[in-house]
């Protein structure tokens, strides 16, 4: 058993709609600051792109745990040691804590005007950055160290 196709695609999904994120967030940035100071600022297709693209992020991870309910997830590989095992199992279930956390505290933040939302927000992405990066550390590993081509389950369906 593998991962479906439909979790597969909503993976690659998720990761580009997170770089966009991380790359496009200085004009919302900008926008909420004036805002937050009582000013107006023009429509900017870049502001509404952070907002929708976030909102998008939490429907998909709310998809895509419901995939992992019904479809399950393969077993991790056999020669997986207690450590690995903990370290994915943590890694992926606070991926999803993120996921959720970061579009519901942005928007929090920017419906409800709210400072500190929004610090929350600025402060979560660390963790975001920090679980990535702890995942694709682990993926490479995998993939170059223990060469048993891991990542071939996140590329296509069995
Ligand atoms: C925003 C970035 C990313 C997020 C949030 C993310 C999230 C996840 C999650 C939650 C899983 C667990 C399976 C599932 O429920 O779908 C997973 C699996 C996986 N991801 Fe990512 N991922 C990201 C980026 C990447 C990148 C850049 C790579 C490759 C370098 C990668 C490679 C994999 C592989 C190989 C698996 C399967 C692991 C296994 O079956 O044990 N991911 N990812
Ligand atoms: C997974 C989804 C999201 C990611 C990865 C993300 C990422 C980011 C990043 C990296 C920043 C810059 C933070 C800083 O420099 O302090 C930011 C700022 C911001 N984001 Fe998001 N965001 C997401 C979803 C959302 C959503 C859905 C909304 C609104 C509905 C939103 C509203 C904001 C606001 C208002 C700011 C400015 C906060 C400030 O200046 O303190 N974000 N976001």
């Amino acid at each position: 058993m593998g991962y479906a196709r439909s979790q597969i695609i909503l993976h690659w999904l998720v990761f580009v709609l997170i770089a966009a994120q991380f790359i496009g967030h200085e004009p919302i940035r900008a926008a909420f600051g004036v805002w937050m100071k009582g000013g107006e600022s023009a429509f900017s297709p870049l502001v509404a792109g952070h907002v929708a693209g976030g909102m998008l992020v939490l429907v998909l991870a709310l998809w895509r745990l419901g995939l992992r309910r019904k479809h399950g997830v393969p077993p991790l590989p056999e020669r997986e040691g207690p450590l690995g095992r903990a370290l994915a199992h943590l890694t992926h279930g606070m991926l999803y804590v993120l996921l959720i956390l970061m579009p519901v505290s942005g928007a929090v933040a920017w419906f409800g005007a709210s400072q500190t939302a929004a610090d929350g927000h600025g402060l979560l992405r660390f963790g975001m950055l920090g679980f990535v990066a702890l995942h694709i550390i682990g993926a490479l590993y995998h993939q170059f160290v223990l060469k048993d081509d891991l990542m071939a389950r996140m590329k296509r369906a069995p």
